[in-house]
This record gives C-alpha cells, structure tokens and sequence, in this order.
C-alpha cells in the first residue's frame, strides 16, 4: 500500500518561505519524516510538490486510480480557492486528509475558508512538520478500523 503526500505552491520554499510563520524545516525534510512515517506505518511513499493546480488535480486522480491507501494533501493557498482540486478529492475513493503546517484558522480571514476540506476525511494543521506524518499514521489507522 503506497500513500501520496502531495504539496502546493510555494511549498518548494519551505526553510527559507517566512520562517516565523513556516519554521525552518526544509520540503526535503518534510519528505524525510513522511518516509520514516510512512516505512513506520508499511507503506510506500510517493512525495511531490508542485506549484501548478492541474498538476495537483492530476496527481489526486493518479493516487486514485493506483489505488493509494491515502493522499496527504497540503494545497497551499489552493486550498483556499480551487473547486477543481476539491472536485479531485471528491471523485477519488482514497481517504484525503488534509495538512496544514500553520493554523490557518489562527490568521487572516481567507484562511479560514478551505474548499478542499468538504471531500477531506479529515484535517491537520498548527502542528507544524510533524502534522504530515500525524497524517500518516492516521491513514494507517483508517486502514485498520476499516478491517475491524
Ligand atoms: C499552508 C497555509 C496556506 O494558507 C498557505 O497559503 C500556504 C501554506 C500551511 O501549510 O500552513 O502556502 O497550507
């Protein structure tokens, strides 16, 4: 079982981007803690980043028809606008949940508003880097309760 952690826009700054409000933890170490989290929990890792929405809305269909166990998603700032990646996460039948690294609920106002979070099984955010693989092992958690 493979899970996809797929980042937006401006995600590639990561450790550089506004780092009172991102910290300094680089994409390349957010990927590090998402395979030791993803090898912790028997899954295989697919990790991507990219600044175009069709891109993103791409890769939730490919998880979708690999049949992933899930797909951590952090939209970015299209979490906030884009009704074609919640369309995604909608026609898929793989779990999304949903990442922030701050608490967008915390700051200005148009982060309060996450179109994607309607078709998300669930959402993460304030936790900082650590969330991703909070989301992890909630999708391996997901995959137990449904074999109960
Ligand atoms: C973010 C929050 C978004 O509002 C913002 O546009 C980002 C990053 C986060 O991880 O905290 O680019 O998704």
């Amino acid at each position: 079982p493979t899970v996809y952690v797929i980042n937006g826009p401006n995600l590639n700054l990561l450790g550089t981007r506004e780092p009172e409000q991102y910290g300094r933890a680089t994409l390349a170490d957010v990927e590090e803690l998402c395979r030791s989290a993803a090898e912790a929990h028997g899954f295989g890792l697919v990790f991507r980043q990219s600044n175009y929405e069709g891109e993103l809305v791409s890769w939730v269909q490919e998880a979708g028809a690999a049949r992933a166990a899930g797909i951590v998603l952090n939209a970015a700032a299209y979490t906030h606008t884009s009704i074609a990646l919640l369309d995604a996460v909608a026609a898929v039948a793989v779990p999304v949940i949903e990442v922030h690294i701050t608490n967008v609920h915390a700051r200005e106002p148009f982060r309060h508003v996450s179109y994607v979070a309607r078709a998300a099984k669930g959402v993460i955010c304030g936790l900082g880097p650590q969330g991703y693989a909070l989301a992890i092992a909630g999708l391996a958690g997901l995959v137990t309760q449904r074999e109960l």
